[in-house]
Order: structure tokens, then sequence, then C-alpha cells
């Protein structure tokens, strides 16, 4: 069974988006199987985006994600990694489709809100970084 991480990033917690986009993750009918509220910290944004550590909005999209305390999840399913990706819209709200979270509701690019892993392989290291398996409970 394929597994993605979800963030609601700290944009949603400070505009109280978070039960907003819950429900909208909900209504994919995948499984939430995990979840936990907490304030990341540098190493483990540089981590998490290390992907786009020589890019130019590397260190702009380290100190949001670090700013505010946010929410991650996991959740469970057939093609959860595409589900998820496809309730959110893409990167840039402007471009992302009507009905998508980040074309509802974002501000900007950085500013977008959820996060959700793009591959399954990238779930799984994502995960690992988030949870230990013990918190895996669904
Ligand atoms: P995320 O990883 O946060 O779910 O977003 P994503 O897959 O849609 O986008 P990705 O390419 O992985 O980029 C990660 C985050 O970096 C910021 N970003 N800024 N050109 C830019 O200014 C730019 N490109 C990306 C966004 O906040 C994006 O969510
Ligand atoms: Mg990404």
């Amino acid at each position: 069974m394929e597994r993605t991480l979800v963030l609601v990033k700290p944009d949603a917690v400070q505009r109280g988006l978070v039960g907003e986009i819950l429900s909208r993750l909900e209504r994919t009918g995948l499984k939430l199987v995990a979840m936990k509220m907490l304030r990341m910290d540098r190493g483990m944004a540089e981590r998490h985006y290390a992907v786009h550590r020589d890019q130019p909005f590397f260190e702009g999209l380290v100190q949001f994600i670090i700013s505010g305390p946010l929410i991650a999840a996991i959740y469970e399913g057939p093609n959860a990694v595409e589900v998820m990706r496809s309730v959110m819209g893409v990167t840039d709200p402007t471009r992302a489709d009507p009905g998508t979270i980040r074309a509802d509701l974002a501000q900007d690019t950085r500013h977008n809100l959820v996060h959700g892993s793009d591959s399954v392989e990238n779930a799984e290291m994502e995960i690992s970084l988030f949870f230990n398996p013990e918190e895996v409970v669904g």
C-alpha cells in the first residue's frame, strides 16, 4: 500500500486554515495513519528540502518552513502520492487548477500551504524524517 507525507505548512496554521485543508485531504478517501504538530528546526528543514539546496529560493524556503509550527501527516492508499498532489495543485498557485488547495487558498509560490511527497521513494525518506515507526497507528 502506498504512503505519502503531507505537511500543512506554517502559513496554513497562522491563517487558521488547518481544518479547511485537512477536510479537503480527508475527502480524497486516503487513510490517515499518523499525524503530529511540530516546529521544524533548520537541520530538519535542510534535510527535507535537500534536493533544492543549490536553488536560489532555498534559503527563503528554509526560513519559511521553520518560521512556525506545522502539521505533519501520513496518508495511505492506492496512488497516495499522486492523489495528494492532485488535490494540492501545482507549486505556483496562479498556475494551479481551480478547486485545488493552492489555487483556492494559497498566497504565492513560497506561501503555498501544503507539501506532498513527489514520489514513493521520497515519501519513504520523508516519512522516516518525521515519524518513528511506532507513531504510525492507522
Ligand atoms: P513542496 O515540495 O513544498 O510540496 O512543493 P512542490 O513539490 O510543489 O515544489 P518543489 O519544486 O518541491 O519546491 C519546494 C518548495 O520550494 C518553493 N519554491 N520556490 N521558483 C521559486 O521561487 C520556488 N520554487 C519552489 C515552494 O515553496 C515549493 O513548495
Ligand atoms: Mg516538492
